[in-house]
């Protein structure tokens, strides 16, 4: 018994639950995805798997993204990513719809499949389908030699290494680090993308842990917050462009651990329904950092104060305008654009597993989910 309980405090690194090692994993585990990847001075930048791949995903017309839960959601990101940087058009599908669908697949499309375990049934089925109607098929997998790993005609590992808290974390950024090579090097193939943006990308990627680390450094404040929140009942997410999908997971960390009900939307659908959710007992998280969508959140952030919302944004640093309209403001430093998930994403970690912890919660093993879902 006693070596049990030394053998789990071992495995834990010294952190209270294996999901705050994972949050804290990951300026290291990003950078791993990286590792040999990516090198901005000589703008190096290769994924082994793909290589021989490149030319055709560069040719793609078109990319169909399946995956489930945080995996899909890293599948939203990539979406803005492709369409953005490489120009190709893309779908994200969940893996359960797209299985029981007669999907359209045509020559040229290729099918991303994400997945941490490499074993979930539903995005393994949908491979599977997506294969006998012909298509080719990457992909972004973590566990090294998995079915879903196995079942892939070429990919790119993730390298988070082993993720043991059953709300994905550092499994995220892995898979949108994977993701954010995959598209530069499509746009760079293809030549939608200019050498400056193509090295100023590459630069900021390797600059992204340590940035990922300041953040974790405001692990106490998040703690702060997350106590003053611990009773809320209710929470809504919200976002604009690459931030949207992080609006998403965001919320979904907090489900999942914490057992409060949230919701995940585009700030700007907020007026089609979510609005009329707003009182003073509505806590209102903005991902609010400077990019080409500001202004606009910051009249959604209006919008919510005018109804007495409880907002919490995410702000970038040196922004003086939005801690002056809001409760609580968390800054992350400022990155491309293209990058802003790799940093915004953190702080929602941080307060969803402060707010589970602050209710009593079994953080790492939530009821009634499992890490990986090899049935239907
Ligand atoms: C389960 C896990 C989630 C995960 C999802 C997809 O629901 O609890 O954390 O995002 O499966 O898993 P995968 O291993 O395919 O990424």
């Amino acid at each position: 018994q006693k070596l049990e309980m030394e053998l789990d405090a071992i495995e834990k690194g010294g952190y209270e639950h294996f999901m705050l090692k994972e949050i804290f994993e990951q300026p290291r585990s990003i950078a791993d995805s990286m590792r040999g990847r990516v090198r901005a001075d000589d703008g190096h930048l290769q994924l082994g798997g793909l290589r021989s791949y490149l030319d055709r995903l560069a040719a793609s017309k078109r990319i169909v993204i399946v995956g489930c839960g945080t995996s899909w959601h890293a599948g939203l990101v990539g979406e803005y990513l492709f369409e953005e940087l490489a120009r190709i058009n893309v779908e994200v599908e969940y893996a359960s719809e797209f299985r029981y669908r007669n999907p359209i697949i045509k020559e040229n499309d290729i099918v991303i499949a994400i997945s941490q375990s490499g074993e979930t049934a539903d995005t393994l089925a949908a491979i599977e389908l997506a294969k006998s109607k012909g298509a080719l098929i990457f992909g972004v997998c973590n566990v090294v030699g998995s079915s879903i790993a196995r079942a892939t005609d070429a990919g790119a590992y993730t390298h988070a290494g082993p993720e043991i808290g059953v709300a994905s974390t550092k499994a995220f950024t892995a898979q949108v680090t994977v993701l954010t090579l995959m598209a530069i090097a499509a746009a760079k193939s293809k030549g939608t993308i200019s050498e400056e943006d193509y090295r100023q990308l590459l630069i900021e990627l390797e600059n992204i842990p340590s940035k990922v680390q300041q953040v974790l450094e405001k692990a106490e404040k998040i703690k702060e917050i997350a106590y003053i929140f611990t009773y809320a009942r209710n929470f809504i997410y919200l976002g604009r462009g690459l931030n949207f999908p992080v609006a998403l997971e965001g919320a979904l960390k907090l489900k999942e651990i914490s057992y409060i009900h949230a919701e995940g939307y585009p700030a700007a659908e907020m007026k089609h329904g979510p609005i009329a959710l707003i009182d003073e007992d509505m806590p209102v998280v903005f991902l609010a950092t400077k990019d080409s969508s500001y202004d606009k959140i910051v009249s959604n952030i209006q919008e919510v104060k005018a109804r007495k919302g409880r907002v919490i944004a995410i702000i970038t640093e040196g922004d003086t305008l939005i801690p002056t309209m809001v409760d609580f403001v968390i800054e992350v430093p400022k990155t491309h654009e293209m990058l802003v998930p790799l940093v915004s994403v953190i702080p929602l970690q941080l307060l969803s597993y402060y707010v589970a912890v602050m209710r009593g919660r079994n953080v790492d093993q939530p009821r009634n989910l499992a890490k990986s879902v090899t049935v239907e």
